[in-house]
């Protein structure tokens, strides 16, 4: 496996393979009493979030202390300094700090790269811009796994802002390598310019999917990263996008509805499919933890588990 985890396309088949199993085994700690391991004392851990986030970065944090690592948690929102010159200068205060390694998330495109390249530690991406969120992308393959026994030739619908969204563009990647068939679903103006050159499909007709897949997941429309009108309202967007209801009983029975969160309730997701049985959204958030141990440990090589 590679040192860093930057980017979905950094994993192998056999990598990302090592990392769900690990996470199973992982799994099984989670459902102890006591969920710590020894693993990963001695180590630091710097959490370094230059962006929002809630889910991601907490479980980091429980995923880092679960191993026993020393986890530093360094939170750089509101800083004037100009992007280029913090990150540096932060990366000289992480590399002096000796830190093994540096979970990042920043507004950046790219910057996670450029961190790697000042420090000596594992560099692991936790959502660099519009651009990538590898570990979100194992979670959620994860969750799939363990609902839907395998993702070999399973059938995957992501719907909606694709544009801005770090998650699709990793899910693509990683589920293409992990041998599941992928197809996008938005409107043309929230798709991005080269997914003609993305592995997968691309349809702007969301009634017309729904019948085929194993697994439909929504993804947020990201009003903060909207610099003009993407479509023509809120209540527009959701009559043609959005999974309600009625949607919901268009899909195969078996077939799951995931969500990174956050979630918009009520825009692209209704609140009672959000909350149904068939929804893995609150698992998710729980796998993260788990998925977050396992890369931990397999990147700075933890002894025993
Ligand atoms: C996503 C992110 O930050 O990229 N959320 C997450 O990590 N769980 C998706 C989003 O912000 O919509």
């Amino acid at each position: 496996m590679n040192r860093h985890l930057i980017s979905a396309a950094d994993l192998s088949r056999d990598d990302a393979l090592l990392i769900l199993d690990t996470a199973d085994e992982l799994a099984r700690v989670s459902d102890r009493s006591i969920k710590k391991l020894p693993t990963l004392r001695g180590r630091t851990v710097v959490n370094l979030f230059f962006e929002d986030s809630t889910r991601t970065r907490i479980s980091f944090e429980a995923a880092a202390k679960r191993l026993s690592a020393d986890v530093i948690n360094f939170s750089a929102k509101g800083s004037s300094v100009s992007k280029g010159e913090s990150l540096k200068d932060t990366a000289l205060t992480l590399q002096a700090m000796g830190a093994d390694a540096v979970v990042i998330r920043h507004g950046a495109s790219g910057a996670p790269h450029r961190l790697a390249s000042w420090v000596d530690g594992s560099i692991v991406n936790a959502g660099d811009g519009t651009h990538e969120h590898p570990t979100q992308a194992l979670l959620d393959a994860f969750t799939m796994r363990r609902r839907l026994s395998t993702l070999e030739g399973r059938r995957v619908t992501i719907v909606g802002d694709v544009l801005h969204s770090r998650v699709a563009r990793s899910n693509v990647l990683l589920l293409r390598t992990l041998g599941a068939e992928v197809t996008l679903v938005a409107p043309p103006t929230l798709l991005p310019v080269t997914v003609e050159s993305w592995p997968c499909e691309v349809s702007y007709d969301l009634d017309s999917v729904l019948p085929k897949s194993d697994v439909v997941m929504m993804l947020r429309v990201q009003t903060e990263r909207m610099n003009a009108a993407f479509f023509p309202s809120a209540r527009e967007y959701s009559r043609r996008y959005g999974l309600d209801r009625d949607r919901l009983a268009k899909m195969p029975e078996e077939a799951i509805v995931m969500h990174p969160g956050p979630m918009n309730r009520g825009m692209e997701i209704a609140a009672d499919v959000a909350d149904s049985a068939r929804s893995t959204i609150v698992e998710q958030v729980a796998n993260g933890v788990t998925i977050r141990m396992a890369v931990l440990y397999l990147l700075l090589g933890g002894e025993t588990l």
